[in-house]
């Protein structure tokens, strides 16, 4: 069966960064560094990245791209016999709730994107605005609408293929993001009063480091870089065999972790300039935010921009996970492309229903004292993407042999590979020790 496989290089970085940059860079790093004591958080956030991040992201790389598959086919073909590719029920059921959940917000984007438009929030006093965000996400089908009608947009894309509809998307979608994130950055720096802001994100201040913020550090980063589930495996699959990994992989991971702090030098000075508390949680970005721009020059301009930003970016992210799916469907079931997108948007939004209704009508619904929606976001980035990562690393530093992975590293040997020992060594010991304590964290073993 011949496969699809990205166009360009420019084509593969942008679809992988358009799976890392998302809701975790924009509405997540920026309250995450808010109430994890800001540049301290940064600080130890850099770290993961740079040295967990990449040898994980690359593990990822060499999996997919040799494996030439979807997760469950990848681990079967270069683990035959073995039950490694139970790794691919892992990536299916992550998707599921990783996307469910994701979608609820992203609907809460699209909704926000109409309210800028028609210039909602103006003249608001900052408790109308709370109450606007409340009455709305509690509503009892109109976050349904927009999260289904999020769904729908991402299984059209998805349909029209690798080429013809992620590609497609991510090449325009990308930039533009990039643009719009730049614009806003220069009009939150030049506010009075932004020097506050950027002292809280770069000056580090470790009284305020804890345990607890190192590991929300560490799970951020697995989310934020779109690790641990196989989204990047299945998108390395679609890579061309004379494409240079590590040069890919850096590139997406700078990408990133631009993004990231460009979000947080966009928001977090605006927030001090206006007064506002930066530690406001998953709100900052709905209620925080709106009184913001409210209080701007031009503020309903900017309104649009970001929320169109944001748009995008959860857009990019959701396809990749959306991909984890349709492939397995296609390449392991022989679905028609077309019938496995269906499928999987369906049963995806349909499980996204439930977290949509979190807020809303079936608020007491619980399952371990949480609704769906916060018990799908803690199980993802706290058990499955940890869990999937130790994985991922085991496999690549224990399982595989030394020279294959070698020789998908460098492309065959067309790419010197300065750094391999180093690389292996974190991936077999550094990565997997790591990985294990946020997850001993997160049950709450580690304290
Ligand atoms: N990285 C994306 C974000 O920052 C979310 C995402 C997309 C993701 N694909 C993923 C997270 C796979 C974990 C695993 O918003």
């Amino acid at each position: 069966m011949s496969r699809e496989n990205f166009g360009s290089r420019f084509g593969a970085i942008m679809a992988l960064a358009g799976s890392a940059v998302g809701l975790g860079n924009i509405w997540k790093f920026p309250y995450e560094a808010g109430s994890n004591g800001g540049g301290a958080f940064m600080l130890v956030y850099l770290f993961f990245v740079f040295v967990i991040g990449i040898p994980v992201m690359l593990s990822e790389f060499v999996i997919g791209r040799r494996g030439q598959r979807n997760p469950f086919g990848s681990f079967k073909t270069l683990a035959p016999g073995t039950r490694w590719f139970w790794f691919g029920g892992l990536s299916i059921f992550a998707a599921a709730i990783i996307l469910s959940y994701y979608g609820t917000v992203a609907g809460w984007t699209l909704e926000y994107v109409a309210y800028a438009i028609g210039d909602t929030f103006h003249g608001r006093s900052s408790e109308d605005i709370g109450q606007l965000f409340s009455d709305f996400v509690s509503n009892s089908y109109k976050p349904l609408l927009w999260q289904v009608g999020f769904m729908v947009l991402c299984g059209i894309i998805i349909m029209s293929g690798v080429k013809n509809g992620i590609e497609r998307c991510v090449k325009t979608m990308m930039p533009a993001l990039f643009v719009l994130i730049l614009l806003l950055d220069i009009r939150a720096c030049t506010l009075d009063g932004a020097a506050e802001g950027l002292k809280f994100l770069f000056v580090p201040d470790f009284s305020k480091l804890t345990f607890n913020s190192v590991l929300n550090a560490l799970g951020q980063s697995f989310f934020s870089l779109s690790l641990g589930m196989g989204a990047l495996m299945t998108y390395a699959s679609y890579i061309s065999r004379n494409e240079n990994l590590t040069g890919i992989s850096v590139r997406v991971v700078v990408a990133d972790t631009f993004v990231s702090i460009l979000a947080g030098m966009a928001i977090l000075p605006a927030v001090f300039a206006f007064g506002v508390d930066p530690s406001a949680g998953p709100n900052l970005v709905y209620i925080t935010l709106p009184q913001v721009f409210d209080a701007m020059p031009l503020g309903y301009v900017w309104g649009i921009v970001f929320f169109v930003l944001l748009t995008f970016a959860a857009l990019t992210s959701a396809i990749s996970l959306l991909e984890v799916c349709v492939a397995y469907l296609t390449e392991e079931l022989k679905f028609k492309r077309l019938s496995a997108t269906a499928l999987s948007t369906g049963v995806i939004a349909a499980l996204g229903v439930l977290c949509t209704l979190s807020f809303g009508p079936m608020r007491d619904f619980t399952i371990f004292g949480r609704t769906f929606f916060d018990a799908f976001d803690a199980l993802s980035s706290n058990i499955v993407l940890p869990v999937g990562g130790i994985f991922i690393c085991l496999f690549v530093g224990w399982k595989m042999k030394t020279m294959s992975v070698y020789s998908e590293l460098s492309s065959g040997g067309r790419y010197p590979m300065g750094m391999f020992r180093i690389f292996m060594f974190i991936v077999k010991y550094i990565a997997p020790a790591a990985i294990l304590l946020i997850l001993l964290g997160a049950i709450g073993i580690v304290k």
